[in-house]
């Protein structure tokens, strides 16, 4: 079977939307929205301290001559980056101005359970709640999102999402210019009404919940973005409810790959394609020449091997080289990214059977501590695909893919990583060393990030407890249900 175009899908998949106008051809015609820096400031405490406000009042315009109602942080849509350095104690002041509660998730950021902002740590509407950290993990691309139970796949859909870029003395020479040569690409599909509402059907339903026909970078549509430098780094971000991407040039040249979800390789890595599946990141550098142009676009698998949520073809982004470009520093042959520990012998290994929207025929339970986890403890997790494509994300841990059916993962994925996709009926191993914050009564999440699937209660709790008290751990915790169908 041939892959299908989501030109083609624009007008044949939505019979029922027929307000719905089709996509066009790409034009690039937009300049590339570059979401601005968080402020900061110093607390008499010494602790750096960001103020973050949930808005539900963003007024934003993404097509032509439309004004599309959104949802966004201190803005409206999307968040600010906040920008942090490895050490540095930060604290976060979130608001929120929704008209329902919400949580903000720190999503790839190791730090205690009662800082995570899951579904436990909820805002009520006009509440505020400060998590505290230090930033003690290598420099990364994370980001932040809500994590409300069953309303996750709105929120972000929305508009509620946000990159937090760790910074690292010490690291090798890379394009760190935040908007100058240091690009984020926060990467969505939506579909909008004649109008130009976002339209939510799907959101909250279907196989795997909302696929667009439009594709949104940084909240912008058909976007091209003018390097100025002869390299730049674009920090990828899959921030879709449930679409996969293939992340590569038109003309087929080599995409150079530095980093994965949670930091530097060891090595640039060449590849045809990024694979992203939704919460992935990772990290590209791109050589320009003056005056040139550069597509890059999204291909899709082909579909007698896939799921549709990894099919479809999209354009991305034009880059546009200026006619001058200031000379950027040679790119390292060596990036300094640490290698993998394997698994201990013996190494505990705990299994994961996925289906269509549970985890080892469960459902997700706010009440039920799913798994005890050792502080310090370096585990296998196996997770058994039954059904079709789903990803998988831990919470706390920086992980390794250590195989996907037998198979270990391409070099450009074999750095530290949060989330891994998993293709149809495939098993992934993972090699997982989980960190030294203990507390036995607020668990971590792990779940598909396919957020339709996360909200029907594909999810797990862990808790991280000091070795050897596991079996003195409630297996129960006390939380009032709440229940938004
Ligand atoms: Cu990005 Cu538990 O989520
Ligand atoms: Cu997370
Ligand atoms: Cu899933």
């Amino acid at each position: 079977m041939k892959r299908r175009s989501v030109l083609l899908l624009g007008t044949l998949g939505l019979a029922a939307c027929s307000a719905e106008p089709p996509p066009h051809e790409p034009t690039y015609t937009n300049r590339l929205r570059i979401p601005p820096l968080a402020d900061s400031r110093k607390s008499a405490d010494g602790a750096t301290e960001f103020a973050l406000e949930l808005r539900a009042d963003g007024r934003s315009s993404f097509l032509p001559g439309t004004v599309t109602t959104t949802w966004g942080i201190n803005g409206a849509y999307l968040g600010p980056v906040i920008r942090a350095t490895r050490g540095d104690r930060v604290r976060m002041i979130v608001t929120n101005r929704l008209p329902e509660v919400s949580t903000l998730h720190w999503h790839g950021m190791r730090l205690p359970a009662r800082m995570d902002g899951g579904p436990h740590q909820t805002i009520a509407t006009g509440a505020t709640w400060q998590p505290e950290w230090t930033i003690e993990q290598a420099a990364a691309t994370t980001w932040f999102h809500p994590h409300p139970h069953e309303r996750t796949a709105m929120h972000v859909y929305r508009g509620l999402a946000g990159l937090f870029l760790i910074d690292e003395p010490g690291g090798p020479d890379l394009p760190d210019r935040y908007g100058v040569d240091d690009i984020p690409l926060i990467i969505q599909d939506k579909r909008f009404s004649a109008d130009g509402a976002l339209v939510e059907g799907g959101v909250e339903s279907g196989t795997f919940g909302f696929l667009g026909n439009r594709i949104l970078i940084n909240g912008t549509y058909d976007p091209f973005f003018e390097a100025r430098t002869s390299l730049v780094r674009f920090r990828l971000l899959n921030a879709s409810n449930a679409r996969v991407y293939r992340v590569g040039f038109t003309d087929g040249r080599p995409v150079r790959v530095i980093a994965g979800d949670l930091g530097l390789l060891e090595r640039p890595v060449d590849v045809d394609r990024v694979k992203l599946s939704p919460g992935e990141r990772a990290e590209i550098v791109v050589a320009v020449r003056p005056g040139e142009q550069l597509l890059l676009d999204s291909r899709g698998e082909d579909s007698s091997t896939a799921n549709d949520i990894e099919e479809e073809d999209f354009p991305l982004l034009k880059v546009v080289g200026a006619a001058t470009l200031a000379a950027s520093a040679a790119l390292l042959e060596s990036l300094g990214g640490a290698p993998a520990t394997p698994p201990p012998a013996g190494a505990r290994v705990r299994r994961f059977v996925l289906s269509g929207s549970e985890i080892n025929d469960r459902d997700m339970d706010l009440s039920r501590i799913d798994e005890v986890v050792p502080a310090g403890a370096h585990e296998i997790w196996e997770l058994d695909n039954t059904t079709y494509a789903h990803n998988f994300h831990i919470h706390e841990v920086p992980f390794r893919i250590l195989d996907v059916d037998g198979t270990p993962p391409p070099e450009y994925q074999r750095g530290p990583k949060d989330t891994v996709f998993v293709p149809k009926k495939a098993t992934v191993r993972l090699s997982a060393r989980f960190g030294t914050h203990t507390d036995a009564v607020t668990p971590y999440m792990y779940h598909c990030h396919i957020l339709r699937h996360e909200d029907k209660g594909m999810m797990g709790q862990f808790v991280v407890v000091a070795p050897g008290t596991e079996d003195r751990v409630s297996r129960s915790l006390p939380v009032a249900h709440t229940h938004h169908d």
